[in-house]
């Protein structure tokens, strides 16, 4: 069975909503700490007002495409004010759906923001040896089935989590084994991402094709929690696709 102790610390990135608020409170559940980073207040305190342990859950308010190149000493300073981690799950995130012909740079740059440069200077504070710990160490990023497959209109999405795929298995093979690193990659999740206007409709269009429905977050949470448990102290440089079967 999956659990963890209270000196197990993550970063949950994207903590405030969706599929990194659903691991936040899980790993909370299973008996984790976590520091919850994201940058609205409001539903941070929400998200810790519905786990099991509150006084585990540590909320900081960041937005992490601010002075990307400084994130490793983010890393150190929340290291210095808690512990060293355990691990992170890298949740946040933001999607487009901008056809090229429409495509500037600002959009392109936006995206590869907050879903590329930002957790790999995330992941560089973190393997960082001062700032995690020896045991197990497992960072998980939430990359996307996007990325694996291509879809239209989503150049700069399925590029940017492309992207965060291959590097991660780039950096797995940096840090073994002293750190695992895996990444997990969905498809359409039912998450306030979700609801706005184009992807649902988006969505809407290829509904016949999920033999389950739409996912739910806990549905991912699920699969971040087991691989940065102990239980899955084998796996590393991985990519999971979590898309009902519905292959591409
Ligand atoms: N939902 C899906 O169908 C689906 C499918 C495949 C992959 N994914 C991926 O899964 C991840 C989570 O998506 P979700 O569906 O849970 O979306 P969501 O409900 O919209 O949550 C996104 C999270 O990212 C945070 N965030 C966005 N920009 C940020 C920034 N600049 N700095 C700090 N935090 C930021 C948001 O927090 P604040 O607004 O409070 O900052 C929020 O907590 C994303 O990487 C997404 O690409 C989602």
């Amino acid at each position: 069975m999956i659990n963890f102790s209270k000196e197990q610390l993550y970063i949950v990135t994207g903590a405030s909503s969706g599929i990194g608020e659903a691991t936040a409170i899980l790993l909370n559940e299973l008996g984790a700490s976590v520091v919850a980073v994201a940058r609205n207040i409001e539903r941070l305190n929400k998200m810790k007002s519905k786990c099991k342990y509150p006084e585990n859950m540590h909320i900081e308010v960041k937005d992490l495409t601010q002075d990307i190149e400084n994130l490793p000493n983010y890393v150190k300073s929340l290291k210095d004010k808690y512990s060293k981690f355990s691990g992170m799950a890298y949740c946040a995130g933001i999607t487009d759906v901008t056809p090229l012909k429409v495509l500037d740079y600002k959009t392109m740059d936006d995206v590869f923001k907050i879903d590329y440069y930002a957790p790999i200077f995330m992941m560089k504070g973190l393997t960082d040896k001062r700032n995690i710990v020896q045991d197990n160490a497992s960072i998980v990023l939430v990359a996307s089935s996007s990325g694996v497959g291509a879809k239209r209109g989503m150049t700069a999405y399925c590029g940017a989590k492309a992207a965060l795929i291959n590097s991660a298995k780039c950096i797995s093979k940096e840090f073994i084994p002293l750190i695992r690193v895996n990444t997990v990659s969905p498809t359409d999740i039912d998450t306030p991402m979700t609801q706005e206007e184009t992807i649902k409709s988006f969505i809407n269009e290829r509904l016949d094709k999920y033999p389950f429905g739409i996912g739910e977050p806990m549905d991912v949470a699920n699969m971040i929690v087991y691989l940065l448990s102990k239980e899955a102290k084998y796996i590393s440089g991985q990519n999971y696709v979590i898309d009902a079967g519905n292959i591409l």
